[in-house]
């Protein structure tokens, strides 16, 4: 009897952000529990702006197992955990936290595997000897530095608002390989073979005004944000003749699905899940 109730009882999971009305975690990670046989839930959690130890916490103290963290929190929970792997070390953004047995906290960073996944095996995409740009200097960048260096790309480049927090971050990951940085409207004037966009403009509002040449005859031009429609930046890129034009739901799939295998220890079926889950209006 008491194996039984203990089996009916579901790990709590969930995702934190601000805002976080719009994400899709819950779905997908219901959706992976339910390819492996796992009995989890898995809530949303509007996080307390600037207080982050106080809304993770409150998850933790009610039995909560493991924790994604989105927008604004990813330095904030790299600084709430009591260990981090080296991705996460190295990114200094933490977007998964694991509950241990001894009750520590181990952060990690699953932003970089999901997109180098998504951009090797979904959209089979070679980095070695690409030139990339990445827009944007935030938490999100942070993450996918290193995997994508570890490509040996001819080039990394990020180019952000505030031109010091793109100088902070190449120079932390200048040993990795070739990586330059310079503000938004200084973006060296060539064709780029991927452009990844990674800021959070669009959830203000407010479209970036990008120079047209770096959009070339081959150019990917990939958002790590994700929407049931076509975001600025992928608007942008149509109006300018990118030939691939992504948004980063398959990023988000690949980095759910391994948080999901750090989690649970099951690998779950994200080619399935694309097809299920991806907006209808993307297809
Ligand atoms: P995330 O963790 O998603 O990366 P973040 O750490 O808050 O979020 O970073 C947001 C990124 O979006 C930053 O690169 C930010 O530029 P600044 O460093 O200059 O703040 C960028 N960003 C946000 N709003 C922007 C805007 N209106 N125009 C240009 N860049 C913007």
């Amino acid at each position: 009897m008491q194996q039984n109730s203990e089996q009916s009882i579901s790990a709590k999971y969930a995702v934190i952000g601000n805002p976080i009305a719009h994400s899709k975690s819950p779905e997908i990670h219901q959706l992976f529990a339910d390819q492996t046989g796992e009995n989890i839930s898995y809530e949303k959690i509007l996080g307390e702006k600037y207080n982050f130890p106080y809304s993770a916490n409150k998850f933790f103290d009610a039995d909560g197992q493991g924790l994604n963290v989105t927008l604004p929190f990813k330095l904030e929970a790299f600084n709430f955990v009591d260990q981090l792997t080296d991705f996460a070390k190295h990114a200094g953004a933490v977007n998964t936290i694991i509950r241990q047995d001894n009750g520590d906290y181990l952060g990690t960073n699953t932003d970089g595997i999901g997109l180098l996944r998504d951009l090797k095996k979904t959209l089979r995409l070679q980095l070695r000897d690409k030139k990339i740009l990445i827009i944007g200097a935030g938490g999100a960048t942070q993450g996918i530095v290193e995997p994508l260096l570890n490509e040996k790309p001819a080039g990394l480049t990020i180019a952000n608002r505030t031109l010091h927090k793109a100088e902070t971050i190449a120079k932390h990951f200048k040993k990795m390989g070739d990586i330059q940085s310079c503000s938004l409207n200084q973006i060296p004037e060539q064709a780029y073979d991927l452009i990844l966009h990674a800021t959070s403009a669009a959830l203000q509002n407010h479209e970036l005004e990008l120079p047209a040449v770096i959009i070339g005859t081959q150019t990917c031009c990939y958002d790590l944000l994700y929407s049931d429609t076509a975001t600025p930046f992928m608007q942008w890129a149509k109006k300018h003749g990118a030939t691939q034009i992504v948004d980063g739901f398959g990023m988000l799939l690949e980095q759910a699905a391994e948080s999901f295998y750090l989690w649970r220890g099951k690998r779950p079926d994200t080619t399935m899940a694309q097809n299920y889950l991806r907006p209808k209006s993307l297809t």
